[in-house]
């Protein structure tokens, strides 16, 4: 998914911050579980959000890319990040809050495997422990045949531009990037396709209910994606 570029992640995403984000989840966190000092971080990525709640929690990442969790654990040295799939992942260590950012939870194309991650995610929780999800875009809200571009990145040795137009095959949206980056050795061409699939906001509270966990919505989020917080629906 992200082989060919996880070197690059942390640059192309520099436009994202991460600081700010994370204080936004450290108050969600003590608003909805006051007590909370533990996180799992799930599809944590380069740890970019761990780096900073690991000031005020104890944090733990997982996430299917090696290179990722090599770079996470070199960021947070407190915590333990491995290489696991979420749709399956078994810690043996429970939490009190399970995390999954920034529309990872997108990369599950299949309604089962979303409901598999969930499941894991709530074997996951302590009592009164909470999952929250940063999801992908709603069908609504995802327009087909826009040009994007990734604020460029513009260092004395290594540019890098990165570019698609949105397209969509029912209910995935394919993001078919182009790289073009720039090194004294020459300018190097990649290409990297993603597909996250575009679920419908009654659709992703179906999933919760079928993991066995109630949900709250929030239709703005942390990052203009909405978020939805959960809780293991038997503890209430
Ligand atoms: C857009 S990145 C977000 C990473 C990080 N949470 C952040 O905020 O920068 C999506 C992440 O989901 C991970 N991912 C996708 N499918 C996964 C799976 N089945 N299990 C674990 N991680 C997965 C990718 O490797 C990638 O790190």
């Amino acid at each position: 998914m992200f082989a060919k570029t996880a070197e690059f992640y942390d640059l192309v995403y520099s436009f994202k911050n991460y600081e700010q984000e994370s204080s936004q989840i450290r108050d969600l966190i003590r608003d909805v579980n006051p007590s909370a000092q533990s996180i799992l971080d799930v599809a944590c990525g380069t740890g970019q959000h761990a780096q900073f709640l690991a000031k005020d929690f104890t944090i733990d990442g997982i996430d299917l890319q090696p290179e990722f969790v090599q770079v996470a654990q070199r960021k947070v040295g407190s915590g333990s990040f491995s290489i696991a799939d979420m749709r399956s992942f078994d810690l043996d260590k429970t939490y009190d809050v399970v995390q999954c950012l920034f529309s990872s939870i997108g990369y599950l194309t299949k309604p089962e495997d979303v409901v598999s991650a969930l499941r894991a995610f709530k074997k996951h929780l302590n009592p009164r422990g909470v999952v929250i999800v940063e999801p992908w875009l709603s069908p609504e809200g995802y327009v087909e045949g826009v040009p994007y571009m990734a604020p460029p990145v513009d260092q004395p040795d290594l540019k890098i531009v990165r570019m698609n137009v949105s397209e969509r095959k029912g209910n995935l949206s394919l993001l078919r990037f182009e790289y073009m980056i720039a090194r004294k050795e020459g300018i190097e061409n990649l290409r990297e396709d993603h597909e996250l699939a575009l679920y419908t906001v009654a659709e992703m509270k179906s999933f919760f209910a079928e993991a066995g966990l109630s949900v709250e919505h929030d239709p703005v989020g942390i990052f203009g994606r909405g978020l939805y917080i959960a809780r293991d629906a038997s503890s209430r």
